[in-house]
Order: C-alpha cells, then sequence, then structure tokens
C-alpha cells in the first residue's frame, strides 16, 4: 500500500532556508530567539554592540550563525550592515536598554541615550533592511516593545516613552508595507529573567529578596524564561502567522490584562 503520510508538507514552523538578523542576540531574549532561529532551519546573523558576547553566541549556536558587531544607533554601521549581508527575510530589532525614574528624575542626556537605542535603533536598522525586502517583495519584522509599550509603568517613565513609539512605529510600518509583502508585529513581554533584569535587581537594597518579591508579584508566581519570549517570535516569523501583521503579541503573564 502506498505510503499515505504526506511528507511533501515542510515541517510545521520551519525557518528553513530563511535569513535572519537579530539585534542584541549577544545576551537574554535575543539570545533565545537565535538559538531557537537557528535550530528550525535560519541563518542567523547575531548583531551586537557587545562583540566578544555576539561571537560567544555564534560558536554556541554553530552551523550558520554569523556575528556581526554592531550599534543600531549609528544609521550609517546599519546600511553597512545592509550593505554587506545583502536582503534578509526577518529582522527582529531586539536591542534594547532600559532606565528607572520618573520624568523628574530623568535627565535630558538620559532620555536621547534611551530613544537612541530603544526608537532610533530600530528606526535605522529598519530603514536600512526594508529596502531589500521590498526588492524581494516578502519581509518580516519582529520588534521588540514591552509591556512598558501599552500601559504606564511607575518609575519607567523614559523606558514607557520608548516601547509606546516602539508601537507607533510598528502599526504604522504594518500599513504603509503590508501592500510590499511586509509584515511587521511587536512582542510586548512582562518580567522576562535576563541580564536586563539581573541588573535592575542589583540596585535593590536586598537583591534575592526583591527577585522573590518580584517573582511572587507575577501572575503564575515566577519571571517569563527568555525561551517563552522566544516562542512568541517564531510564531511571529513563520509563515502560519502569515495574516498577523501590525499587533502587539503581549506575552506578558498577564500583566496588562486588567488595564
Ligand atoms: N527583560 C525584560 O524583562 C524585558 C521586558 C520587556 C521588554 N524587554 C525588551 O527586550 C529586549 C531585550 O532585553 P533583554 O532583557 O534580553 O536585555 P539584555 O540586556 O539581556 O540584552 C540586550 C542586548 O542588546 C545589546 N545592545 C544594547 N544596546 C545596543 C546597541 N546600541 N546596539 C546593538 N546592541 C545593543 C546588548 O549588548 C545586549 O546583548 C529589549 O528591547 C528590552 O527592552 C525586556
Amino acid at each position: 500500500m502506498k505510503d499515505q503520510t504526506h511528507t511533501s508538507f515542510p515541517a510545521p514552523f520551519s525557518l528553513q532556508g530563511k535569513k535572519a538578523l537579530i539585534t542584541g542576540a549577544a545576551s537574554g531574549i535575543g539570545a533565545a530567539i537565535a538559538e531557537r532561529f537557528a535550530a528550525v532551519g535560519a541563518k542567523v546573523f547575531i548583531a551586537d554592540r557587545d562583540q566578544e558576547g555576539a561571537g560567544a553566541m555564534c560558536v554556541k549556536i554553530g552551523g550558520e550563525a554569523i556575528a556581526l558587531p554592531l550599534d543600531v544607533t549609528s544609521e550609517n554601521a546599519c546600511a553597512d550592515a545592509a550593505r554587506q549581508i545583502g536582503p534578509i527575510d526577518l529582522l527582529v530589532n531586539n536591542a534594547g536598554i532600559g532606565a528607572v525614574g520618573t520624568i523628574l528624575q530623568t535627565s535630558g542626556e538620559e532620555m536621547d541615550r534611551m530613544y537612541a537605542v530603544n526608537v532610533r535603533g530600530v528606526f535605522n536598522m529598519t530603514k536600512a533592511f526594508l529596502p531589500g525586502m521590498i526588492a524581494q517583495k516578502s519581509g518580516n519584522i519582529i520588534n521588540m516593545a514591552s509591556v512598558g509599550g501599552v500601559v504606564g509603568i511607575r518609575d519607567r517613565l523614559a523606558y514607557c516613552t520608548t516601547k509606546f513609539a516602539v508601537v507607533g512605529l510598528t502599526k504604522s510600518l504594518a500599513l504603509d508595507h503590508g501592500g510590499d509583502g511586509i509584515r511587521a508585529n511587536c512582542i510586548c513581554p512582562g518580567r522576562v529573567e535576563t541580564p536586563f533584569v539581573q541588573a535592575r535587581l542589583k540596585e535593590y537594597p536586598d537583591p534575592e529578596q526583591a527577585y522573590r518579591d518580584m517573582s511572587a508579584s507575577q501572575l503564575f508566581g515566577r519571571m517569563i524564561r527568555p525561551d517563552e519570549i522566544a516562542a512568541a517570535a517564531h510564531y511571529l516569523a513563520a509563515g502560519e502567522s502569515h495574516m498577523v501583521t501590525g499587533t502587539t503579541f503581549m506575552v506578558d503573564c498577564g500583566w496588562s490584562a486588567g488595564k
């Protein structure tokens, strides 16, 4: 009897043959996304200003991973990167920095620094790589916003301001370039246990107690793991989510649900 298995179907959620560039991929969420994309067949570019960390991630992933030392705040560096590696299928604008404070505690310089990485970085990378995507009539952009891009968070004035901007940029981009075969979505994580959060914990008088308090304040009693954000990125990157564009994909363990 003839084999009835559908061997000609592509593996579900495969990224085989896709070229993916992930910024901030030397650490935390970006590193988890790079690992996951590579595991399902993508050729990944680990773009980060931390050259050593990017190299180490490449060694960890092996295969076709390529380190790309890059500071996303430099428009010229982003344009050079696009010229160097050519058209890509997936761009994950994940690089981002945090800051604590109210408006009165935030200096103008700090505000500019936050804006330069979290907003201008997304702008620079997207502007550099979009023309190549338009030329091939397909492209998929995933921007790492935050729950703080959808609801306000106390003492995070600069951070929330920049992440709301990322959401606005993403929605406008999705509308402007849907007709060019481009998708653009945001992921809005809640509290994810990464070096980003570990650095914040060190600022508390008792970091271990702060860790326990932070975990207990989450709906499921623990912080989100980077691989749980990578799973969302994988869904958005795959063909199966083809009709999903212009969204804010909340992976916030219910943080925003009651707001
Ligand atoms: N960790 C969380 O709780 C959380 C929650 C919501 C959103 N996010 C967002 O997720 C993203 C990743 O956060 P993470 O927790 O993995 O942080 P992380 O600090 O662990 O990693 C960030 C990476 O970005 C790189 N980077 C920073 N500035 C850069 C620049 N100018 N150019 C290139 N690379 C740069 C760093 O070198 C680092 O490798 C950020 O955009 C952050 O705002 C994080």
